[in-house]
């Protein structure tokens, strides 16, 4: 066979459910990095990649296709990844080579795993999917491409749209990684109640330069956003061959709400989709329960506490409120929840601002505490008739004191609430039981959301708030005529929230009937609502009729996956027998309907050998996260998202900006033996010196010469502490008092909230309390090289303790402070990209480069890009080079 194919294939899909009738936060990614070569060579030529998206009320069907052709002399490996949201579902997955298609079949998993298994024991996983950011699951397929052969990738997902914060949103992810001859998003919408906004921009490029590549528009039903930029508009810049396409693109409608309720008929299967406006908001009475056990500490608790108090802005007048924290043992700030007054909310930010962080973690008590004060508040009347209750719970960890079952703190918490209000629990950053936070919340009405440990965790706990923020309605209930309507998904809901919109769907008794009457009926700030949607089947008919061009069946398919997914969902919780009951009914839907869900996966069979079908779509769910065997091909290198500073190599400066997503960098030339100032921070009494050394020819021509941190000091005066490190060993003073240890330690050192951890021969961690976070980097290199010689890179991971007033050559940056990049042209090395920067109101010619992060990898160090400043970082830097330039370390 000319075409070497390895026929095996494995697809492990990663996915969560939102809880029906709330929307969910996140952005709805979807993401392509298409082929990219097989290892470091040019013959892979992708000529054609194509993303065809189809929505027809809400419900997107989206086949990526790509295809390519190996113009070089040998077989050689072609990749093809592509990053889905967590909430679609793969539907098929087709492998064309030479024009012979290997089609994918969905198979219970069960029987598939045995071949999954084999596969990964021969070490044979060309692909898998798994999750890749928050919201992202990520799917790789590898396979071999003879000489002169053509492939073609072609893989289809499907997806419900859900209303957030007032919008449906599609969001892909682009990065072709060389160009495309052929690029194209093209995206058709179709909504039967109009199209009253719509909207498509891309993270990469402003819409202006995107010019004609773009287009977006909509009238009446129908929208449509074509993006298709020439090989020209590809180019990073007009003499360049690597592309600028590399990031989101973003899609977002809403429809017309002149109507609250809109239902949807074709072939005997309905959709109710129901978001009533302009109803004024219910009073809410809200406990915060926030978790301050000892391992919030640092930036956590600081987040959280920012959040709080962002959160206290948006609380309404209306409203009541209360904070339960918890550790060994549970504070609260009022003994009963307080309405939202001027006065309330002021005193509510100095008890927050105080918050500190403390011992163990009682997650029952605090529940109960919590539970007992709602209840109360609603039978003493000390909150309005009409307002509704709610517990927002975070947490980071499990609960080790007081009851510490998770089983039993989710009974006593569902005997106290009894169904009575609704529970969320966010689960701070990754050490903690999810799965626990996650079934108590659902088996309360809430859901659970996890908040990630980053920079925006604050914004990320703002956002789940706001989300909650304007219940319209309470109580809602979905009534359709008894007997006219059977396999229902999910028709009641605790409350509707502003932005939102609940979606139920199922299935006519009788497809011949005339008519049909929907009820939905909820407690408004007000009164008690009931909204009536009559549908007359004639009318149906004919809209129908200009839907065809869309696709047909799409009523059907939303139904069977709102119904999978709440199947998915209760089972959860469920247990014995009607766990088996909800795995059935779930993993026949899934088969039926051609869907990759937990219960399936997905198997591509060699036409001609149906015997040897070792290709698999394998998908666990999340709680199998950890189990996930490591994947042949890993993700590339992904910037880290937090502001970064370091210094490293020939001493190269690196500034990276989260905002901008972007990094800065200059270097220092200095005869060695020259100390520079790195930090220096005269409120918390920080200072970081670095000594320059040269190579081993002692040369002093600064052109040709290499210069390197030799020696670092890193003192606290308010510690009185001191660290001199060098590439040989590392001494720590305690006042006049040395320690002395070696690269060759493994060894970790705590005393007075500061840690220092050497790892052998690698790196040295110091972290100064909270909120001060370095990295030193030893290089080493072959003892007898002529040339070079040992030398340290010094890093800053955490900064956000330090003061305003903090200077130096990498202090200097860590304020907030913003570049604008314009003019991007050839420089006069025209391999590089020049450009015009404007920064601290100096204006300059900065140069397109990259530097290595050698955190992770000693020894290969991760590329970061970068644009130089010339001239040791003139302009950049306040004042010039050499007022950094100090006596002594
Ligand atoms: C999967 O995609 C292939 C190629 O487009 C198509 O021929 C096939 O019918 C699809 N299968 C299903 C179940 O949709
Ligand atoms: C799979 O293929 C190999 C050779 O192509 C053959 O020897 C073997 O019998 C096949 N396996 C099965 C289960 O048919």
């Amino acid at each position: 066979m000319a075409l070497v194919w390895r026929p095996y294939l494995t697809l492990a899909l990663f996915f969560s459910l939102a809880a029906s009738g709330f929307p969910r936060s996140a952005l709805r990614l979807l993401a392509i990095r298409s082929l990219r070569e097989g290892l470091g060579t040019n013959d892979i030529e992708v000529y054609s990649t194509t993303i065809n998206c189809k929505v027809t009320s809400r419900f997107s069907h989206n086949v990526i296709t790509t295809r390519a052709v190996n113009r070089g002399h040998e077989a050689k490996e072609v990749f093809f990844d592509a990053e889905l949201p967590k909430t679609g579902f793969i539907t098929n997955f087709t492998l064309t080579i030479d024009g012979v298609t290997y089609p994918g079949n969905i198979k219970e998993k069960e029987v598939a795993k045995k071949q999954y298994e084999k596969a990964v024991s021969q070490g044979k996983t060309a692909g898998l999917v798994k999750a890749s950011g928050r919201k992202l699951e990520k799917f790789t397929v590898s396979v071999n491409v003879a000489a002169g052969s053509k492939v073609t990738f072609e893989l289809t997902y499907e997806e419900l749209l859900k209303r957030h914060k007032g919008k449906y949103e599609m969001y892909l992810k682009i990065q072709p990684k060389q160009l495309v001859k052929n690029f194209e998003i093209d995206v058709h919408i179709f909504e039967p109640q109009g199209i009253s906004t719509l909207d498509a921009e891309a993270s990469f490029i402003t819409n202006d330069l995107l010019g004609s590549a773009l287009t977006k528009s909509f009238s009446g039903k129908k929208g449509h956003v074509s993006f298709k930029p020439s090989l020209d508009q590809q180019r990073s810049c007009p003499t360049c061959a690597d592309s600028l396409l590399n990031g989101d693109f973003t899609v977002t409608y809403d429809v017309n709400r002149e109507s609250p309720a809109n239902v949807q008929i074709v072939n005997g299967y309905f959709v109710h989709f129901f978001a009533p406006q302009g109803l004024p908001v219910v009073p809410k009475n809200v406990v915060f329960v926030i978790d301050v056990s000892g391992s919030m500490s640092g930036r956590k608790i600081e987040q959280t506490k920012d959040a709080l108090l962002r959160i206290l802005e948006d609380v309404r007048k209306e409203d009541y409120l209360n904070f339960i924290l918890f550790s060994g043992s549970v504070t609260t700030w009022k003994d009963q929840l307080v309405q939202a007054t001027p006065e309330n909310l002021q005193e509510a930010r100095t008890f927050v601002k105080n918050i500190y962080d403390q011992g163990l973690t009682n997650i029952n008590d605090a529940l109960l505490r919590a539970i007992h004060m709602l209840n109360k508040a609603q039978e003493e009347h000390l909150v309005p008739e009409r307002s509704t209750s709610i517990i927002i719970m975070l947490t980071d960890g499990d609960a080790n004191t007081g009851e510490s079952r998770p089983d039993k703190i989710r009974e006593n918490v569902r005997n106290a609430i009894q169904g009575k209000f609704p529970l969320y629990n966010l689960g701070f950053g990754k050490n903690l039981d999810y799965s626990f936070l996650e079934s108590m919340a659902l088996e309360n009405q809430g859901l659970a959301r996890r908040i990630y440990e980053d920079s925006d965790a604050d914004l990320q706990l703002q956002g789940f708030y706001e989300e909650v923020a304007n219940p319209l309605l309470t109580g809602v209930q979905v009534e359709y005529p008894d007997n006219a309507i059977q396999d229902l998904t999910q028709n009641s809901y605790q409350h509707f929230y502003d932005g939102s919109e609940i979606v139920v769907a199922g299935r006519l008794v009788d497809e011949d009937m005339n008519s049909f009457t929907a009820d939905v009926k909820g407690q408004g700030a007000l009164n008690d609502l009931i909204y009536t949607e009559k549908v007359d089947m004639k009318d149906m008919e004919k809209a129908l009729k200009e839907q065809d061009y869309i696709f047909g069946n799409y009523i059907e398919r939303l139904w069977a996956y709102l119904t999978i997914e709440q199947l998915l969902e209760k089972r959860k919780n469920a247990q014995g027998e009607e766990k088996e009951k909800l795995t059935a009914q779930a993993l026949d839907l899934s088969l039926k309907y051609h869907f990759v869900t937990p219960l399936t996966s997905m198997v591509v069979t060699k036409p001609e050998d149906d015997e040897n079908q070792t290709d698999i779509a394998d998908k666990p769910g999340e709680e199998a996260r950890s189990a996930v065997p490591s994947m042949a091909y890993q993700v590339s290198y992904q910037p880290p998202q937090n502001p970064y500073y370091y210094v490293d190599g020939d001493p190269h400066f690196i500034i990276r900006v989260s905002e901008k997503d972007d990094a800065i960098c200059f270097n220092i030339d200095e005869d060695p033996g020259t100390v520079l100032r790195l930090i220096q921070d005269p409120v918390t009494g920080l200072t970081v010196n670095g000594q320059i050394i040269g190579d081993k020819r002692n040369s002093l021509d600064s052109n040709t010469r290499k210069t390197f941190f030799g020696k670092l000091g890193i003192s606290s005066t308010q510690m009185d502490f001191r660290i001199e490190v060098t590439t040989e060993k590392i001494t720590l003073w305690k006042g006049a008092v040395p320690t002395s240890l070696s690269w060759l330690d493994t060894v970790t050192l705590v005393q007075d909230g500061l840690s220092v951890t050497i790892n052998r021969k690698k790196n040295m961690v110091i972290s100064f309390g909270r909120g001060v976070n370095f990295v030193v980097v030893l290089h080493q290199v072959w003892k007898k090289h002529p040339v070079h010689q040992d030398f340290l890179g010094f890093y800053v991971l955490d900064s956000h303790r330090m003061s305003t007033q903090t200077h130096g050559l990498l202090g200097q940056f860590f304020h907030p402070f913003d570049f604008e990049v314009s003019d991007i042209h050839p420089g006069s090395d025209p391999t590089k990209l020049d450009a015009t920067m404007v920064v601290k109101n100096h204006q300059m010619t900065v140069t397109r480069g990259s530097q290595k992060d050698y955190r992770k990898d000693t020894s290969m160090g991760e590329k970061v890009n970068c644009w130089f400043v010339h001239n040791n970082g003139e302009g950049l830097i306040d004042g010039v080079h050499t007022d950094y330039i100090v006596s002594n370390l």
